[in-house]
């Protein structure tokens, strides 16, 4: 018996961050999105005990120990129900590692949901969301998709109306960069400045529930994104190659460094997904498009 369960890359199209709280993270309010980029987790019966391996897209970059979400998401779920997390979890990955897209955090999701089917254990979908949260601040998003205003440090979600569908241009940029280092970089950038309480933009929920591009274009914003440039200034360059060739708005994607391509319709997106290729700024160059859903099964094979 083995299942496997599908889920999204994320983009936030308003990140605003708070000060630095006394136990190290942030509050948030942070717009997500779900769009069409996957990682499939497979999970398999495994009398050799629990592992991962990973295939696909920078899979050589993928921790394959009890670090990896999936490991923990499993383990998690073990521990709260008494089983042994006996188990092979498969990784196919498509959503780009350290990329601020939640990769992780989406196979730390697809890990959850496939052992709770594979194991019948049949955790109600407030149980899960609770071990999501224990697993990362973006996880329980992975599990929800759609889109949603995250606050606290991200975890606690309200699921948002959106009106009509986006389209976007990713651009994978040639190193990773570290959510924690970023974060870092936003404190330090900050230092002795008044910073204020994040709070969700009317005009970006407006947006989203009227499905309007243009207005959502005015309105994305990312706090990440100066502290993200400051430690990877080549972004910059590639924000301002996708502009150029008829961007709606150009962003950093979460911490970074993948960037984010609003973009009009098809043709808008295959003109700035040339135009980013021809500037060999990025190592790979992607169009999809959201809302989508969170964490599906797929399949479950006997
Ligand atoms: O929650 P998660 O493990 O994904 O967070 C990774 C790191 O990002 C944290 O260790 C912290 O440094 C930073 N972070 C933060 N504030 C948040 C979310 C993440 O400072 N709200």
């Amino acid at each position: 018996m083995s299942v496997t369960v599908r889920v999204p890359a994320k983009v936030n199209v308003q990140l605003a961050v708070g000060a630095a709280r006394p136990d190290g993270f942030h509050d948030l309010a942070n717009v997500f999105l779900a769009v069409g980029l996957y990682d499939e987790v497979t999970v398999t019966p495994s009398p050799e005990g629990l592992r991962i391996t990973c295939a696909g897209t920078d899979a050589g970059q993928v921790p394959l120990d009890r670090t990896n979400l999936a490991a923990r998401a499993a383990l998690a779920l073990a521990e709260r129900y008494g089983r042994s997390p006996d188990v092979h979890i498969h990784i196919a990955k498509d959503i780009p590692v350290a990329g601020g897209m939640a990769g992780g955090s989406a196979d730390g999701a697809g890990a959850l949901v496939a052992c709770d089917a594979l194991w019948g254990t049949n955790a109600s979908r407030d149980e899960l969301l609770d071990i999501c949260a224990e697993l990362g601040s973006d996880v329980p998003f992975s599990l929800v998709g759609g889109a949603a205003l995250g606050t606290g440090r991200g975890e606690k979600l309200q699921e948002l109306v959106v009106g009509g569908t986006f389209r976007w241009v990713f651009a994978m940029a040639h190193r990773g960069l570290s959510t924690p280092a970023v974060f870092r970089e936003f404190d330090r950038l900050g230092e002795g400045t008044d910073i204020p309480e994040p709070v969700a933009s009317e005009e970006l929920l407006d947006a989203l529930a009227k499905g309007d591009a243009d207005a959502l274009a005015a309105a994305v914003s990312n706090d990440l994104q100066p502290p993200a440039l400051s430690l990877f200034p080549e972004l910059a360059g590639t924000l301002a190659t996708g502009r150029a060739a008829g961007a709606l708005a150009a962003l950093v994607s979460g911490s970074g460094p993948t960037t984010a391509f609003l973009v009009r319709d098809e043709e808008a997106a295959a003109g700035v997904a040339d135009a980013l290729r021809a500037s060999g700024a990025c190592r790979a160059v992607r169009v999809a498009a959201g809302p989508v859903p969170g964490a599906v099964v797929l399949g479950r094979v006997s």
